[in-house]
């Protein structure tokens, strides 16, 4: 299978991926990363494990619209089964979210429908929650709103900061995505609707 994942930043999820790939864990290859900043550490690690590493930057697109577009392109020019979100913060139109329904996968570091969008750790914290987690989802045009295919929790401990927070939540994903990216590879998993089906069952 071919997977294409996007980024913006240091690329923990997406090594996580090529490892997997790498060991033989998942039935496919990273045929690209793309990022839309230039500085993405990620795109070092691309670089590194002999992937093609693509910078796309929206600022030199005039609209989210033009930009979605040549994104599209991007990606579509390495025929991917799968597009994998792994820390790419941006907001995706409708469009370009329609033409990958049930081969795109976003990962979002809070137990949905909590705390979509950003500083999730720290709103888990203000709310006194006693647990959080992490959440790998189908991509749909609402924001962080697409079907779940898992979580994972993990518990929030009196007098944790933000940061520990999320080193505990990251040590989950690193674990969850690719297992999720495997099934997928696998053709275990597919969208029915708005039904996650595992192995033909409804999750
Ligand atoms: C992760 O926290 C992920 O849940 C969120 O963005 C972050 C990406 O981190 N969507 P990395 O670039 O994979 O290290």
């Amino acid at each position: 299978k071919s997977i294409v994942v996007l980024i913006s930043g240091s690329g923990t999820n997406l090594q996580a991926i090529l490892d997997a790939c790498e060991r033989g864990d998942i039935n496919g290859r990273v045929s690209a990363v793309i990022s839309n900043k230039a500085d993405a550490y990620g795109l070092k690690r691309a670089e590194l494990s002999g992937v093609k590493a693509v910078v796309l930057s929206h600022k030199s697109y005039a609209s989210r619209e033009d930009y979605d577009r040549a994104l599209q392109q991007e990606i579509d020019q390495h025929q991917p089964d799968l597009v994998v979100l792994a820390g790419f913060m941006r907001i995706l139109s409708d469009e370009f979210v329609q033409h990958y329904t049930g081969r795109m996968l976003n990962i979002h570091p809070s137990l949905l429908p909590k705390y979509k969008g950003l500083n999730t750790h720290q709103r888990a914290l203000d709310a006194g929650d006693t647990e959080h987690g992490v959440t790998v989802h189908f991509v749909t045009p609402e924001l962080d709103g697409g079907p779940t295919v898992i979580q994972s929790k993990v518990p929030v401990f009196s007098g944790d900061t933000a940061e520990e927070l999320s080193e505990r939540v990251r040590h989950q994903e690193l674990s969850l995505y690719p297992l999720v990216v495997k099934w997928f590879c696998e053709d275990r998993l597919e969208l029915d609707g708005d039904t996650v089906l595992l192995d033909r069952q409804p999750l």
